[in-house]
């Protein structure tokens, strides 16, 4: 495996089939990427010439038209002969899995209603077959492939279309890291403090997210402890959520929280709640988090854990990335990232516990923005310890406004994640991009595969074309993203380094963004990833659209034998 493969056209029948294709694109359709620094000027050129040979030719049924774009313009026009006979086979991958490249209608009209697209669409539809190599992760890895093999086809929800051979899957070379499934959570407690209306809603409900990194995805606990306290429940409701962790697998305790603490002493009463907790003795790790906070990558996290020494009393976690932040709220563990107590620091906060959540102490902790629970944490800790905070900045806290892109498609691991439920936050969807980890192991999500024709896949997040080529340090974050008031240009600096520029509005960049993976019964990771035609992001700096059609790219990840 991770051999090249060569570009190979499958999928049209003959010249004359492709040729009537870009016929009727060029006839049919409107203008896409059509900015003269672009060289489609010579593909169109190509075109009408094949155009005219294939008059003759009656249009076969069923084909999707071409966008015009994409698979190299015209050239595969001009090719001839070899593959010519061509017919439509049905193809079987590397590793034994069928692959159909067909139009599933009934598919794509339920994903043109649910992201609400145009009734006509683009839809490419492409294979990646993992190679699992002994090599070390890397933040992009340059594949010789083509990301587009053919030009892109436009589907209409209303008609039906041919089954087509699809091309040779993309390989793509990656570490041999463990999959989600064989986490072990054993030596970690967590706990966590909501209310019993956001823990039920669908817009911020937590369920799927710490199925993901509490159990083994097939209803088992990972050895991972959840303690739930819920304000606002009855006795049914806390049975109700009890039910519904439990049906999932999840190994958890529900509590009511007392409604008479206020939101900061009931995010420090997680630390006494943990310690006191029956099953503390076997565990060395107590963690205090919130319901948006995500942990992407177990494993990493568990062997992270593994070197620091738990019979010392110790308080890790992570700052937020806007300087601001820290200025206002004070040196100290920003939770949503995930604080981590080893069980000695637990106790000295147990012992002290009164006393830090005192009249006085809740004062204190209120900066003008509230009584800040994390403040109060870090003050019982460091009025009762010489222990000081262990940063780690693989956690992450992502106070981001705006657009997360220029983080998620940054080819980082990061061990934990936060604030993806929007409001004020960003819109992010952590349990999707980590599907594709069942696939190809942990190190997969969010690592970055650039083709030869410019494609970059952010593995999870988004499939991003750069037309005018890949020419930035890929090794920076974009800045799509910006902190919260005050921007002063260089808030995040100290955690992000500079960001480059945002290609937002350039015209060098147009996404499809991952919004649903699903794991398929045969072991294959199939991704769902969207762009809309009048996405405000994607625009030439003349203000027109990059592209005049709404899109799908739907990516199925194929594992190992
Ligand atoms: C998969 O296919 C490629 C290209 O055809 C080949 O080089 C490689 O050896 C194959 N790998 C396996 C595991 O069969
Ligand atoms: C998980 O970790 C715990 C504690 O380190 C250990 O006792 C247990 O055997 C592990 N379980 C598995 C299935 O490896
Ligand atoms: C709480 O604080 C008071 C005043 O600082 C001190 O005298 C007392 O010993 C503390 N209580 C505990 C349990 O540490």
């Amino acid at each position: 495996m991770g051999a090249t493969i060569p570009r190979k056209r499958f999928g049209m029948r003959n010249t004359f089939a492709r040729a009537l294709i870009l016929t009727v694109a060029m006839l049919a359709v409107g203008g896409i990427f059509l900015r003269s620094d672009l060289d489609v000027g010579s593909a169109l050129l190509r075109t009408a010439a094949s155009a005219r040979e294939a008059m003759t030719v009656q249009q076969p049924m069923g084909r999707p038209e071409s966008a015009g774009w994409g698979g190299r313009g015209g050239e595969s026009v001009e090719q001839d002969g070899s593959e010519a006979e061509e017919e439509v086979l049905p193809t079987i991958s590397n590793s034994s899995h069928v692959m159909t490249c067909g139009y599933d209608m009934d598919r794509l009209k339920k994903w043109q209603e649910l992201y609400r697209l145009e009734e006509s669409f683009e839809y490419t539809k492409r294979y990646v077959q993992v190679s699992r190599q002994d090599i070390p992760r890397k933040s992009v890895t340059r594949l010789q492939q083509d990301f587009l093999v053919d030009a892109v086809k436009v589907v209409d929800v209303n008609k039906q279309y041919e089954a087509e051979t699809c091309p040779e899957p993309l390989v793509v070379p990656v570490t041999k890291s463990p999959f989600p499934n064989t986490a072990n959570a054993s030596d970690f407690m967590f706990g966590v403090s909501t209310t019993y209306k956001r823990f039920t809603d669908i817009r911020t409900s937590p369920i799927n997210e710490w199925s993901y990194w509490l159990t083994d995805g097939k209803g088992n606990s990972n050895g991972g402890k959840l303690v739930l306290l819920l304000l606002d429940a009855s006795q049914d409701e806390l049975e109700d959520a009890y039910n519904k962790l439990a049906n999932v697998g999840i190994d958890v305790d529900v509590y009511r929280s007392d409604p008479n603490m206020i939101m900061a002493v009931r995010y420090l009463a997680l630390a006494p709640k943990l310690y006191h907790h029956p099953e503390r003795s076997s565990k060395k790790w107590l963690v205090i988090c919130d319901d948006d906070t995500f942990f992407p990558s177990f494993h990493a996290l568990a062997d992270k854990f593994a070197e620091y020494d738990h019979e010392k009393p110790m308080y890790i976690g992570t700052f937020s990335e806007d300087v601001n932040n820290i200025q206002r709220h004070g040196s100290q563990a920003f939770g949503g990232a995930g604080v981590f107590l080893s069980v000695p620091m637990g106790k000295i906060i147990a012992e002290n516990y009164h006393n830090c959540s005192g009249d006085d102490k809740v004062a204190q902790s209120n900066t003008g923005w509230g009584p800040q629970g994390d403040i109060l944490l870090r003050k019982c800790i460091y009025e009762n310890s010489e222990v000081k905070l262990t940063l780690l900045n693989d956690l992450w806290q992502l106070d981001l406004f705006g657009d997360p892109a220029g983080f998620y498609e940054s080819g980082i691991k990061p061990l934990s994640l936060h604030h993806y439920r929007g409001g004020i936050w960003h819109v992010a969807h952590p349990w999707h991009y980590t599907k594709v980890a069942h696939a190809c192991g942990e190190d997969c999500t969010m690592q970055r595969f650039q083709t030869a024709d410019d494609f970059i896949i952010a593995n999870g997040y988004s499939v991003a074309f750069y037309p005018r080529g890949i020419d930035f340090d890929l090794d920076q974050f974009e800045g799509t993203f910006h902190p919260a008031p005050d921007n002063k240009g260089w808030n995040l600096d100290f955690m992000m380094g500079p960001q480059r520029a945002s290609l937002h509005k350039s015209g060098r960049k147009i996404a499809w963004d991952l919004l649903e993976a699903n794991v398929n019964d045969d072991g294959s990771v199939s991704q769902v990833y969207v762009c809309k035609h009048d996405d405000t992001r994607w625009k030439n700096p003349d203000g027109t659209p990059m592209n005049n059609r709404d899109g799908i790219i739907e990516l199925v990840w194929l594992p190992e034998a």
